[in-house]
Formats: C-alpha cells, structure tokens, sequence
C-alpha cells in the first residue's frame, strides 16, 4: 500500500520503563502521583497527529503492564499496536483486548535470529496458527522480521497481512556510509518484494531524527513505528512537540 504520506505509529515502552525506574512493585502507592501517566502521554501523541499508539507487553513485563494495555485501549481515539511474543499467554490476552493490530516480535532467545527480527521460516507453524487466530478474532497480524527475501517470501506463504522491516541494523550501522547503505538497499528490496506479495509494509526500531530522512524513501511503506527517539526528545520539548517534530521530518 502507498499511500502519499506514511503514518505514525508512536510507542510509548520508554514512558513506562521511566516510571518503572521509580514505582515497579508499588504501583498501589497512590495511583494519582505515579508518573509519568503513559494515558496523558499517549493522548499528547494522537494530539499531535500520531496515527496509532504501539505497546509492547513482555512476558517480564519489564515495562507496560496489564492495566496499562486496557487503559491505553480504552483511552485512545486511534489504533492500538500490540506488540507480543507468539506464546499461547499472549494470543488469550489479545483475544480479550482486541487491539487494531498485534505485531509478534521476538522476546527470548530460541524466538531470534541474532540480534534480529522473529525467524518466521523457523516457527512458521506457530505462526500461522497466531494469524490465524487473530484474523478469527477480527486482529490484524504483522510479522517483525528481518529484511531477508527469505522472511519476505515466508510472510506471503503464511499470508501475513502486514509485516515490519526492522531497521536495527540500518540505525546501527549509520555512520559506517557503505554499511548504511547495503543495510538501506537491503530494506528497500525487501520492501520491493513484500509489496510485490501484497504485503502491507511496516517498519521500524532505531529510527531518530536524523536517519529518518533515509528511512522514509525505502519504498511502500505505509507506517513507522518510532519509540526511543520521541520518548527521549519529548523530555526537553514535551510529547505534543516531539511527534510534531518527527511528523514534519516524515512528511519533509
Ligand atoms: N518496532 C518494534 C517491533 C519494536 O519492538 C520497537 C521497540 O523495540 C520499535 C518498533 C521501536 O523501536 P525504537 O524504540 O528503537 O524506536
């Protein structure tokens, strides 16, 4: 899908791993000082054009909680994202919750190729039983992977609606010019092909103000999912101001 402007996704993890660094294990204390309120933060982000709020729910739970997946669902005007790992816990939990989307990521070790995305040609068949699933349960599925051809062509046989091209590799290799640019080629094939599939393509982890203005030309994306970067930046200008900032930067 291309559409002439690629959405926004914010995740907000980092607001939580903020105020996990204070209240984990003491969420009771008084729920009216605890902060930073990831309800206010996600509303400050659809405030400023944010087209859909992105959460991952970790098995440690090391940042969002339950009661945070609910209340963000139940407070957003947009589209919620939940991020999951494919476990059986996480399929019943997003049955109940119903998010717009879940995106399955990798969370433990036999889940990753090496510091990548979900192995789909790996765990194919638990896969395809979570799309299917969610497709019953009326969730859209998109699949976290690496920008192989081989996690490509996996995605279409699994008939993945959505995929996401992690960029990690790409952001990490941003000052190295002739490593950026294989990894960026790299995206952009594997965008071709998706897209070629009838994927719709999704991209995102690494992504800041600066490689944003290379990210934004791998071809057929329909939406990136920025979290760090805006989280960080919303410290000094405020969230409002730092998704304004990367909406103009997308749109530039
Ligand atoms: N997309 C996925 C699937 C992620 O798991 C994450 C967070 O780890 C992001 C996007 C956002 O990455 P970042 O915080 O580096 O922007």
């Amino acid at each position: 899908m291309k559409t002439s402007e690629i959405k926004l996704g914010v995740n907000i993890d980092h607001c939580a791993t903020l105020r996990e660094a204070r209240y984990r294990n003491n969420h009771n204390i008084n729920a009216k000082i605890i902060e930073p309120n990831l309800v206010e933060m996600a509303l400050a982000a659809e405030e400023a054009g944010s087209d859909g709020i992105t959460i991952h729910l970790r098995e440690d739970r090391r940042h969002i909680q339950v009661d945070d997946v609910w209340q963000i669902r139940e407070s957003i005007q947009t589209r919620l994202n939940l991020e999951m790992a494919p476990t059986d816990e996480m399929i019943e939990f997003a049955k109940n919750i119903k998010p717009a989307f879940v995106c399955l990521v990798p969370e433990n070790r036999q889940e990753i190729t090496t510091e990548g995305g979900l192995d789909i040609v790996s765990h194919k068949e638990r896969i395809r039983t979570v799309i299917s699933e969610m497709k019953t349960a009326g969730i859209k599925t998109s699949l976290f992977i690496d920008p192989h051809p081989q996690q490509i062509e996996m995605a279409a046989e699994l008939q993945s609606p959505f995929i996401e091209l992690h960029t990690g590799s790409f952001a990490n290799a941003y000052y190295d010019s002739d490593l950026k640019y294989k990894e960026l080629e790299k995206l952009c094939n594997a965008a071709k092909i998706a897209h070629e599939f009838g994927i719709v393509v999704n991209a995102g982890h690494g992504i800041n103000y600066t490689n944003i203005s290379e990210v934004k030309n791998i071809p057929w994306l329909y939406e990136l999912n920025i979290g760090h970067s805006i989280v960080s930046r919303s410290l000094s200008v405020g969230m409002h101001a730092a998704v304004t900032e990367m909406k103009k930067l997308i749109k530039g």
